[in-house]
């Protein structure tokens, strides 16, 4: 299964592994990292999921859409690397994708 790293609020990094088909969000939860409040349950209307992507892995990522963009616009901790995980499905071709948590809004 590929591997996600994720870096916590305190700078701490956790590897975890994921289940290819699952959102980046759902592999975090399912890892018990409770940073991630994932509050709409991924249907992109909550921002609670926002990370920050290792610019790296920036090509693989599908194209960030109006409605992510538009949440995204609400977080005071917004940058060029921010997506919502939700809307990142996690494959076997982001095998080592680093996303740092964003802070809390
Ligand atoms: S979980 Fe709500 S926008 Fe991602």
């Amino acid at each position: 299964m590929p591997q996600l790293i994720v870096v916590m609020r305190n700078g701490e990094e956790k590897t975890i592994t994921g289940e290819a088909g699952l959102s980046v969000m759902e592999v975090i939860r399912d890892a018990g990292i409770d940073e991630i409040l994932a509050l709409c349950g991924g249907c992109c209307s909550c921002a609670t999921c926002h990370v920050h992507v290792d610019p790296e892995f920036a090509d693989k990522l599908p194209k960030i859409s109006l409605d992510e963009n538009d949440l995204l616009d609400s977080s005071a901790d917004r940058d060029a690397t921010s997506r919502l995980s939700c809307q990142i499905p996690f494959t076997d071709a982001l095998d080592g994708l680093k996303v740092r948590i964003a802070a809390e809004d």
